[in-house]
């Protein structure tokens, strides 16, 4: 039987890096993380990782504040804090989630977040009721839309204008993937 998205904190292992709920040992790797402008310049400005100002406070509500919207989970490679993946804006109704990754700027170019997404594609579309996918990047982010296309995403929609709480809206492309065998057409919605 399919689990329902967010009723539990999963551990996703891959080839190379494991997907698990950050504890409080992670605390200073996630305000080194946060701080990094490089890692938020194509991100939205309201992640909860950035919600309070300290880390540890963070990361002790990632699973009961936080996990009511969305599911953060840290990406660890040989046990070293690498990034975060998340999943967000469940909708029960639609069978529809959407799914994201940051990393610090060390660990790009070796395929972790190919990998990572990978092992969330996996979990999400095989394991719980979701059976749509979507993910949503700046126009300018091409290493992400090539993470995207790795994974089997096809872009939905180009160009459009989000609110990502920068002073003006940035141009976004959005991206889709839907569950194996799932034959109804994702409703894309803005
Ligand atoms: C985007 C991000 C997650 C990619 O992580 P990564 O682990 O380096 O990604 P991967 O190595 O799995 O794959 C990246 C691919 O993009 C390619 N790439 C990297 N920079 C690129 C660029 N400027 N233009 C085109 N392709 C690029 C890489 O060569 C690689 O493709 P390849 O496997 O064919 O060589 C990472 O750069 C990051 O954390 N950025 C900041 C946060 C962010 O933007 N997150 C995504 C928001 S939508």
């Amino acid at each position: 039987m399919t689990k329902k998205l967010l009723s539990e904190i999963p551990v996703l292992k891959g080839d190379r890096i494991t997907l698990k709920a950050l504890t409080a040992d992670d605390a200073g790797a996630l305000r080194e993380f946060t701080q990094n402008e490089d890692i938020y310049r194509m991100l939205p400005t309201f992640l909860f990782e950035k919600k309070y100002d300290s880390a540890e406070y963070v990361i002790s509500r990632l699973y009961d504040e936080c996990i009511k919207q969305s599911l953060i989970l840290g990406v660890f490679l040989g046990g070293s804090f690498c990034g975060l993946a998340e999943i967000y804006g469940y909708r029960a109704v639609l069978s529809k989630a959407s799914a994201g990754y940051r990393l610090l700027p060390q660990y790009w170019g070796q395929g972790i977040a190919t990998e990572a997404l990978g092992l969330m594609v996996k979990y999400v579309l095989e394991e719980t009721d979701v059976n749509y996918l979507t993910a949503s990047t700046m126009l300018e982010n091409r290493a992400s839309a090539k993470v995207l296309k790795k994974n089997g995403f096809k872009q939905v929609a180009h160009a459009l204008p989000e609110n990502w709480g920068f002073k003006f809206p940035v141009l976004t492309d959005k991206w889709l993937r839907t569950a194996e065998g799932h034959r109804r057409p994702y409703r894309f919605q803005t």
